[in-house]
């Protein structure tokens, strides 16, 4: 049987870590974080002080992650982070998950995070405005990649629909949420796109 590779993608907070260990656990997968691997590795350029977060060295870490897979003994990788669109070759990738959350929701989470003030609502502008499904569908193929709604959703739940998309007993399609249009019509959008 040859690797399975599975991305896991999304905006800042919207559950991707909590699901990726669920996932690797079920899978039996080998598990990659990509904001991890960059720092014990120091694939880091430097620091953006105004955001608060690493700048990765993208060349270096997609080196890294083809060496990582052509190496891991297991039948999945499960790899999570937010930028991983840039940093693994298409030609490796099977599939690539894009969570997507409600923001009213989301902006729960990424308070319960940490986030305030400017990282906050520009963080959630890029869920509003969909920056991360166009980064993925930019790199690779549309057939790879499934984006799932997790609002008000269980980590196990998501897990359950991931593993039905990978065991090819559900579809999955792109363009299934539109917060520019829900939160229009809950008369939300300009307290929530601020930036
Ligand atoms: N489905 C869920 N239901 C309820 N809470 C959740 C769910 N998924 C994640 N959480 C909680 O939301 C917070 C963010 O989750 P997590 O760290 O998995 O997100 P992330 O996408 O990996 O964030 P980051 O981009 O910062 O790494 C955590 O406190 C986690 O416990
Ligand atoms: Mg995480």
């Amino acid at each position: 049987m040859s690797k399975r590779v599975i991305l896991l993608v999304g905006t800042p907070c919207v559950g991707k870590t909590s699901v990726a260990h669920l996932l690797t656990s079920k899978l039996g997968a080998l598990y990659v974080n990509l904001t991890d691997l960059a720092l014990h590795e120091n694939l880091v350029l430097g620091r953006d002080e105004e955001r608060n977060s690493i700048i990765v060295d993208e060349n270096r870490m997609r080196c890294e992650m083809r060496k990582i897979i052509q190496d891991c003994s297991e039948n999945d990788i499960v790899i999570d982070g937010h930028y991983a669109a840039g940093v693994v070759h298409k030609e490796l990738v099977d599939h690539v998950f894009v969570l997507r959350r409600d923001p009213v929701e989301l902006r729960k989470f990424m308070e319960h995070c940490g986030f305030s003030g400017r990282k906050l609502w520009e963080n959630l502008a890029s869920e509003i405005l969909d920056v991360c499904l166009c980064d993925t569908l930019n790199v690779y193929e549309e057939e790879k990649i499934c984006e799932l709604d997790t609002s008000s959703r269980s980590v196990k739940e998501i897990v359950y629909a991931i593993l039905e998309v990978l065991n090819g007993s559900k579809q999955c399609h792109v363009g299934i949420v539109d917060w520019l249009g829900k939160l229009e019509s809950e008369g939300l959008l300009e307290k929530f796109l601020r930036i």
